[in-house]
């Protein structure tokens, strides 16, 4: 449980780092990220997955045409609470650091890239799955009688 808490810290921590100007390459965050996390940084691979697959990439990845090289060189992580946990972390935060719930983080987001960008196509996809995650931690955590 403890090396648990350290992979999703660490990944919650890097899960942007893809942003960083010196590292766009295909200009799709969660890849680039990865990639050097995993060429340059010699990141542990379970991060490594974790930052490429967060907060269900593999659907923006589709927008983008890069689904392939983000599913062969990333699969995703088989610790369905662990991914479920990046999500929370990610989709309950605002850009900021301050807290939020996952609907309005959703909304900020289409508002921020617009309706019928490929971020805002890709959250609008993605969204029920955003939630339903958001939902399992916290059941999650009132199960193992966690505050959140
Ligand atoms: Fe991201």
């Amino acid at each position: 449980m403890r090396e648990e808490a350290g992979v999703l810290e660490a990944a919650a921590v890097l899960h942007d780092i893809g942003y960083a100007p010196p590292l766009v390459d295909t200009g799709f965050h969660p890849l680039d990220g990865a990639r050097h996390l995993l060429e340059v940084r010699s990141a542990p691979e379970r991060v490594v997955r974790l930052v490429a697959n967060h907060s269900f990439a593999l659907l923006e990845a589709e927008e983008r045409g890069l689904r392939m090289e983000l599913a062969e060189e990333f699969p995703l992580l088989d610790d369905p609470l662990l991914v479920d946990a990046l999500v929370y972390c990610d989709m309950t935060t605002t850009p900021d650091g301050g807290r939020t719930t996952s609907e309005e983080r959703v909304g900020e987001i289409l508002g921020r890239y617009g309706e019928d960008s490929v971020v805002g196509r890709f959250i609008r996809r993605a969204a029920p799955a955003i939630h339903s995650s958001v939902e399992r931690v916290r059941a999650a955590a009132v199960e193992a009688d966690v505050v959140l």
